[in-house]
């Protein structure tokens, strides 16, 4: 299933970019395993057609992936108006609310260690397989870095927002897919405040994310700390979004509410 995800992945992020880019725009770049094939098809297309692209990052993965790809780097001081925004979700419900800044999943960090390392021992000799382990590696540690704040931000100043997803982010009920809940980025010395308080106000229980290593807490790109609220049921995510943006200390929620103007979902079958 997971190399099949990876190919949906890349699926829906050719489409997006080929659909939504031309030449001289402004473009916001996601974050997280998906956008890696968008910014592939980005710098080929801008390679091979001469166009004139300035790309804006939502995080320090999305800013090292612009520069490895020769792609023109921006910021919302010099650009705070962007033509199209384009990333990744970790879940996606039929009214296109957005579910972002997921964490790990250990299933498929074991397989992209078993494909790192065979092809690391076995198989890097051509150009192809380079790139292969690239993008390998990319997937690993940035994942659970959680940069929604950034990511929310970027979207916002983007006439529009397009999402780019596997068929497996696809979800009836946002929360019943990967149950890992929602991403809440909060100030550190606040998290135990803010956990209790979503909990109370909306059941469920709001957990510090750890690193990988369990050496501490995952600290975001603006050195923040993430709450993953795992909730019982589902809610008004309008409702409960601005109302989890009130606690003090909170400094963005995951949930991506009116903002996702398309999705491309790559599906298990090729489509698109
Ligand atoms: C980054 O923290 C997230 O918001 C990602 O954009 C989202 O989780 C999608 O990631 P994948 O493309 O790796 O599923």
């Amino acid at each position: 299933g997971t190399l099949m995800a990876e190919e949906a992945k890349k699926l829906a992020a050719y489409a997006a970019v080929d659909n939504h880019i031309q030449n001289n725009q402004v473009v916001g770049v996601g974050s997280g395993s998906t956008i890696v094939y968008a910014v592939d098809r980005l710098a080929e297309r801008v390679r091979q057609e001469k166009l004139n692209i300035v790309c804006v990052p939502t995080s320090f993965q999305a800013r090292q992936l612009i520069l490895q790809h020769g792609l023109t780097l921006s910021d919302l001081d010099r650009h705070p108006e962007l033509d199209v925004a384009i990333d990744g979700a970790d879940e996606v419900d039929a009214a296109l609310t957005l579910i972002k800044g997921g964490g790990y999943d250990w299933k498929i960090f074991s397989i992209q260690v078993f494909f790192s390392v065979s092809l690391h021992f076995h198989l890097c000799e051509t150009p192809r397989c380079h790139q292969a382990q690239r993008h390998i590696h990319f997937l690993f540690l940035p994942q659970n870095r959680g940069c929604l704040t950034q990511e929310k931000i970027v979207a916002g100043c983007a006439k529009h927002f397009i999402v780019i997803a596997d068929y497996r982010k696809d979800s009836k009920a946002l929360g019943q897919q990967w149950k890992k809940g929602v991403p809440v980025e909060v100030i550190p010395m606040a998290y135990v405040p803010v956990s209790r308080a979503i909990a109370r106000r909306f059941g469920g229980e709001a957990v510090l994310r750890m690193a990988v290593s369990k050496a501490g807490p995952v600290v975001t790109d603006n050195s923040n700390f993430i709450l993953d609220w795992k909730f019982e049921h589902a809610q008004n995510w309008k409702e409960v979004n601005t109302a989890i943006k009130m606690i003090p200390g909170v400094v963005e929620t995951g949930l991506f509410v009116g903002m996702a103007e398309r999705v491309y979902f790559g599906m298990e079958d090729g489509r698109v």
